[in-house]
């Protein structure tokens, strides 16, 4: 197979790193994206994400992200990264470990939820010197959102069986009012889901940066609730906010439909 980018192929001097290296596996992102597992001529693995349209505009950002967390949260170097008018792709250093959702059994259910709880404290930890060059997430999101909209790319039928019926434009509408209510001081990785959480012997990774920036710790926390209750059971994110001394009130639960309700429109999203 032959790694294609805008019709240059892997082998061309577009990025030096990439000259010569080995497709070991490729998988193709939920949004059309792509990923290559390669191996560098350095022996070195790493992934290669690649994207159009909105993907090229995650990649950007994971780009951005990347960068400014280098040194503060264990996240993937970036080896080299490229944009043309049409795609983005970004080379990244290849994370050890595994998924956190394929090791519960292995790990048991105690330790994982410990791994989440060390994830949550130090995003809250990374400093405001960091922290104050992020962009705050979901005004990008919103714009992002807006445009598949205007561009009809939201399968409006399935959209309103998750919504409970808030067809498209309506639900918009509350998510940009509601938004106006939430914090923006907390760093947010933007999709906090099991399978974004590499681990192994005492040691964790965060991927999959495209969403990250400065928002509500609902955002996250939002996503996190999916993920346990598909990957543990319905207790897990209960017993992961009382470890954080999160209290689980009524605002709280509201914010939390609000990201849903955002997450609606990227899984509804016609490729
Ligand atoms: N730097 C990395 N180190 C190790 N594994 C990685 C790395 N980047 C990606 N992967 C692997 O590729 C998978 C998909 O990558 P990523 O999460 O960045 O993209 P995605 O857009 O979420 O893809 P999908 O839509 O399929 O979930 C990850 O779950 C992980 O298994
Ligand atoms: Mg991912």
């Amino acid at each position: 197979m032959t790694l294609m980018f805008d019709n240059i192929s892997l082998k061309s001097s577009l990025l030096p790193c990439l000259e010569e290296a080995k497709i070991l596996s490729y998988h193709r992102t939920r949004l059309g994206g792509q990923i290559f597992h390669v191996l560098l001529v350095s022996q070195k693995e790493a992934f290669v994400k690649i994207g159009k349209s909105y993907e090229k505009y995650e990649i950007i950002e994971e780009y951005k992200n990347l960068s400014l967390l280098q040194g503060s949260l264990p996240v993937p170097e970036v080896y080299d990264y490229i944009t043309t008018d049409s795609q983005a792709m970004i080379v990244l250093e290849k994370m050890p470990g595994f998924p956190l959702n394929s090791m519960i059994s292995l790990l048991g259910r105690n330790h994982s939820l410990s791994i989440i709880k060390d994830i949550l404290d130090a995003l809250k930890s990374v400093p405001n010197s960091v922290k104050n060059n992020f962009e705050i997430a979901s005004k990008q999101e919103l714009k992002n959102i807006k445009s598949l909209i205007d561009n009809n790319l939201i399968n409006k039928d399935n959209f309103m069986k998750g919504s409970r019926d808030l067809d498209p434009v309506a639900a918009f509408n509350k998510i940009q009012n509601d938004l106006n209510n939430h914090n923006t001081q907390v760093l947010t990785h933007g999709d906090l889901c099991l399978p974004n959480i590499l681990v192994t012997i005492g040691k964790w990774s965060l991927i999959d940066w495209g969403k990250g920036g400065n928002g509500d710790s609902a955002r996250d926390l939002s996503a996190l609730e999916g993920s346990l209750k598909r990957n543990i059971d319905e207790q897990a994110f209960p017993q992961v906010c009382e470890m954080m001394n999160i209290e689980m009130n009524i605002t709280l639960s509201q914010k939390l439909e609000i990201y849903k309700l955002m997450d609606l429109f990227w899984y509804n999203k016609s490729l």
